[in-house]
């Protein structure tokens, strides 16, 4: 058995992070200047869109990208009811209502079906959540927000790099949010990017982003820019520092490096797990590119004598460390007393939530970690075996 600890996540930092932020610090810019201007264009060149804005939250991202399309009270907002707390928390910002709808029993996405039906004449958008790094099913979304023309906005906090039929996700829906927290595919400690090919949108996010101010406000400290803004809206104060964008340039640059040493060590999950019964691998569709920010099994709960939570400690005893992805929105307290749904409109993830473990996948692990999750897993789930 082990006898350190192996947690959830870890992130894969060095000396070229290292240094790029030491120069950052030692350049005297240190807010949102060059360094974040640099990112931008890498990224938006990475995914393929026309406008990419730093911002310094995914949370944020969403946020500004609901304000855009003009999203206001009244309105509501289609989300899945599997996600975190940030995809539907950014509606209520805006004091419109989140619908939520329940997800896919194979991929846990949104289920495009049930998504239809829970659309009303206040409907003004919709947002999927690409769970785990694989993208939802974007025909079918795209089909149903053409025919009742509402807009999309791609939480895509867990998806990149990730493909849905050869199209980058960040350059499907109308615009797109990534994450960069600390446990993300790519991370600057706290931070997010959002992609659009929509000219309007984009100056409106970036416009939102610091304060409302002026387009470029950021150079009024730079020998090209001049002490004076004007003010067009009550923005926000979302921009990103330097800092962050001088560990995002690193952290891109080996973005699929890393991506396809998660897709080597969630297949060989996959594979080492194939006879166990008691469990559930992630079912990637075809045509899709999985980011595998997360490998999430589900446990099959008739062949086990114990619950999830019960594996889970299990687990913890054997020193590796798990999460669960997610407790789904309609379970929590607020969600359950404001928006009153009514628990059989989620039958998908109710039942998945009991089901579902995220298990450690990241580049720092070694092969020997990895090989000490499949041994615990696979011991747990034969110990308890029914
Ligand atoms: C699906 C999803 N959306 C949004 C977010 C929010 O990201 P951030 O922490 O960058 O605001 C997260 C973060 O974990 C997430 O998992």
């Amino acid at each position: 058995m082990r006898t350190d600890f192996l947690p959830f996540h870890l992130p894969d930092i060095d000396e070229a992070e290292i240094s790029s932020v030491e120069e950052t610090l030692r350049s005297g810019w240190l807010t949102t200047g060059p360094k974040v201007k640099e990112f931008e264009r890498q990224f938006a060149e990475f995914v393929g869109a026309r406008h990419a804005i730093a911002v310094n939250s995914c949370t944020a991202a969403l946020h500004l990208a609901l304000d855009a399309i003009g999203i206001k009270e009244g309105d509501e907002v289609i989300v899945p009811t599997l996600t975190f707390a940030a995809t539907a928390e950014v509606v209520f910002y805006l004091h419109a209502r989140p619908v939520l709808v329940d997800c896919c029993p194979r991929t846990l996405n949104i289920d495009p079906e049930r998504l239809e039906k829970a659309i009303t004449p206040r409907t003004r958008a919709i947002i999927p959540v690409h769970f785990a790094g694989q993208p939802c099913e974007m025909d079918a979304i795209r089909d149903i927000a053409q025919r009742h023309n509402l807009a999309i906005i791609e939480d895509a906090a867990h998806a990149l790099p990730a493909r849905y039929r050869n199209q980058m996700v960040g350059t499907i829906g109308d615009i797109t949010c990534f994450s960069f927290y600390a446990t993300k595919t790519i991370t600057t400690g706290e931070g997010g990017m959002i992609t659009t090919d929509n000219d309007e949108y984009a100056e409106r996010m970036r416009i939102m982003s610091l304060h409302g101010i002026s387009k470029d406000a950021w150079k009024r400290y730079t020998a090209e820019g001049s002490w004076r803004y004007d003010i067009l809206y009550p923005g926000y104060k979302y921009n990103l520092t330097d800092i962050a964008a001088a560990l995002g340039v690193e952290q891109l640059k080996k973005c699929c490096r890393f991506y396809e040493a998660r897709k080597r060590m969630a297949n060989e999950f996959s594979e080492a797990f194939a006879d166990i019964e008691a469990l559930t691998m992630p079912f990637v569709n075809d045509g899709v590119q999985h980011a595998w920010h997360l490998y999430v099994v589900q446990l099959n709960l008739d062949r086990l004598a114990i619950n999830r939570d019960r594996f889970i400690e299990e687990l913890k005893r054997a020193k590796i460390g798990t999460s669960v992805h997610f407790i789904p929105l309609h379970l929590h307290p607020f969600y359950r007393d404001t928006l009153h749904h009514d628990l059989r409109e989620f039958p998908c993830a109710t039942q998945a939530f009991e089901r579902i473990i995220s298990l450690p996948l990241y580049t720092k692990m070694t092969s020997q970690d990895q090989q000490d999750v499949i041994d615990a897993v696979r011991r747990i789930a034969n110990d308890n075996a029914r």
